[in-house]
């Protein structure tokens, strides 16, 4: 018996490895607003559970629609009061969290474009252009305390949480780390694609 386990093992990691892979795949296909809408958010915005805005509820979604999407989608990731962070769900990526945020907008009377979608491919800059374009502002020489490029301790230490939190705090913006990195366009994707590079940047420089 054991040593059977012992010659599964390699299979099982390999095994555990691919099933990481394809929860990873499956992350990576972002779901329609209307599907996690069904399938998390309901829960409480069908029904209005803990004064969650209600689907269909024109005058409490006018209220809150007028922030904006990206006022909004801040808030969902983070949490709000009784609203936790993603829905509860950390399944749910920022781009399913802003479909699902316009379609319960447009479910109350709303006229929001879905976000990008993938069925309609824009050219999405690569994370070295936009590192060279905007992040090198401060990440170059460190201004304000800024992780600098190339930099492999600094990196490592900011990577400890995983690279999510990465992303998701240079989404948000803290400290002196401007939301988007200053750049208000910039899409969660391309966000993820800078910090990416930057990332790797720091630690395959100095090896
Ligand atoms: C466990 C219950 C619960 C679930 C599940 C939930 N919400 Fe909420 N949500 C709330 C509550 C309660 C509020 C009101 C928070 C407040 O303003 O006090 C809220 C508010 C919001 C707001 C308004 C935030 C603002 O800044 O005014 C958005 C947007 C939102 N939810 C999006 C979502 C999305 C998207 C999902 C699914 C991915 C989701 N919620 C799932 C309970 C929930
Ligand atoms: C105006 C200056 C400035 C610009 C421009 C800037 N950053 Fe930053 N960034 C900072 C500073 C300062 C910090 C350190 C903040 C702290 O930890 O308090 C930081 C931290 C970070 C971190 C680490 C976050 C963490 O959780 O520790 C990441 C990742 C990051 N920036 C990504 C980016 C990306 C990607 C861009 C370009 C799209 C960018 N930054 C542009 C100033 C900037």
């Amino acid at each position: 018996m054991n040593k059977t386990l012992k010659k599964l093992a390699p299979v099982i990691i390999l095994l555990a490895f691919a099933a990481s892979v394809t929860v990873q795949a499956a992350q990576g296909a972002d779901r329609s607003g209307k599907e996690v809408v069904d399938k998390v958010c309901s829960t409480c915005h069908a029904t209005g559970a803990n004064g969650a805005p209600k689907i269909g509820d024109q005058a409490a979604w006018r209220k809150r629609s007028e922030r904006g999407l990206a006022d909004l989608t801040a808030n969902a990731i983070k949490g709000i009061r009784k609203m936790p962070a993603h829905g509860g769900n950390q399944n749910v990526s920022d781009l399913e969290i802003e479909r699902a945020i316009t379609f319960m907008v447009n479910q109350s009377g709303g006229h929001w474009a879905e976000p990008i979608n993938r069925t309609k491919p824009v050219a999405e800059r690569p994370g070295k252009k936009i590192v060279e374009m905007q992040c090198i502002k401060c990440h170059k020489a460190g201004v304000g305390g800024a992780p600098k490029i190339g930099d492999r301790d600094a990196w490592i230490k900011r990577g400890s949480a995983g690279m999510d939190s990465l992303v998701r705090s240079s989404i948000n913006g803290h400290g002196g780390m401007p939301a988007r990195g200053g750049m208000a366009d910039l899409t969660d994707s391309e966000i993820r694609g800078a910090v990416v590079y930057m990332f790797n940047q720091g630690i395959t420089e100095k090896k």
